[in-house]
């Protein structure tokens, strides 16, 4: 049960699908990425070598050795395990995997990297339910260790344990969500601190800047060490009472996303990606804070990892 699964398909050479190929390539099991779209494959080559030099340097042409491509997803049919990170639509998803289960044998598992999509929802384009789970990693896929393992209603426990064995294998820290709930446990988290920030900004509480620095440099660097729960019984879980029965009614609250986020997708102004988001950014220094973010995350993870057995 602890074996790890040594042939993975990943569909879709993405952000994600780079970082996870990368990962486990880099941990000697072989992978196959798929993606039909053209020059998809050679841009995530070119990713997955650059990433490899960062963090794996003396394994580099070993690795990119077990990676195949192709571009037809009957390459998956040999796999013990197929890890779908394609974009976030519901009816994409749940095509793909409908047909990777005419294409696969029985014994291949099946896993979704869907940010908060229903598990329930496209694992039920297959049969093999009991079989599929969702895996969330997080970006960079390759460096952050928690992955988010969601079972849908009828996921096997064999299936959970024969996932969670291969990502420790690799090195990761899978947690198991024990229900397919919206967004699931680090999504939610994530968005109540964003919409709470936005919604600062939104009023001219202070800029963009100082909102991230007051989290990075309070909140932030303490939940590198506790989680928002332990850190209620170390701050006294009666000062948190006390706190919440006044601060809970004037938090954000609104179940829509705010007028500033609309204007800011709706002018295109969509972050790093395309030069303005809350901030401004050429394409040299988004290149240049991904990468070094990248390395001191994973320094950082390495180092947490050392300090405290991770607990
Ligand atoms: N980017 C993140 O921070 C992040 C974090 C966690 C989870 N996710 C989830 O991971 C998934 C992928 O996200 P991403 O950021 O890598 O997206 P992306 O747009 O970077 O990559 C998606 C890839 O899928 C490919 N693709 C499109 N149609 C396909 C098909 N029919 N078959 C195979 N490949 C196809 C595209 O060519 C592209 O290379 C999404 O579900 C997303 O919500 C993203």
């Amino acid at each position: 049960m602890d074996t790890p699964l040594k042939n993975l398909a990943i569909i879709g050479a993405g952000a994600m699908g780079s970082g996870i190929a990368a990962l486990f390539a880099s941990k000697g099991l072989n992978i196959v990425l798929i993606d039909p779209m053209e020059g998809a494959l050679e841009r995530a080559l070119k990713t997955i070598d650059r990433q490899l030099n960062v963090y794996a340097p003396g394994g580099v042409q070993e690795a990119m050795q077990r990676i195949q491509v192709s571009p037809g997803l009957e390459a998956a049919c040999n796999s013990d395990l197929v890890i779908e990170a394609v974009p976030e639509n519901l009816e994409l998803k749940r095509g793909i995997f409908a047909k990777l289960d005419s294409l696969c044998p029985a014994r291949t598992l099946f896993a979704t990297n869907t940010s908060g999509l229903s598990i329930n929802a496209i694992a039920s384009a297959v049969v093999r339910r009991d079989r599929f789970v969702g895996t969330h990693f997080f970006t960079p896929a390759d460096v952050i260790p928690l992955v988010e393992v969601v079972r849908n209603d009828d996921t096997s426990e064999d299936t959970v344990a024969r996932v969670m064995a291969t990502l420790r294998f690799a090195g990761k820290r899978p947690v198991l969500v024990r229900q397919d709930i919206p967004g699931f446990i680090a999504n939610r988290i994530q968005h109540a601190l964003a919409r709470e920030a936005i919604s600062l900004l939104e009023k001219g509480v202070a800029s963009a800047e100082d909102i991230d620095e007051v989290v990075k440099w309070s909140l932030g660097i303490r939940l590198a060490l506790s989680g928002p729960l332990e850190q209620r019984d170390m701050n006294g879980i009666d000062v948190h009472y006390a706190i919440a029965s006044y601060l809970y009614k004037d938090l954000e609250n609104r179940t829509e996303p705010s007028e500033l986020l609309k204007s800011k997708v709706e002018s295109g102004q969509i972050g790093a990606k395309n030069g303005q988001g809350f901030y401004t950014w050429s394409p040299e220094r988004r290149e240049r804070v991904l990468r070094e973010k990248s390395a001191a995350l994973g320094e950082l993870a390495a180092w947490l990892n050392g300090k405290a057995g991770g607990s």
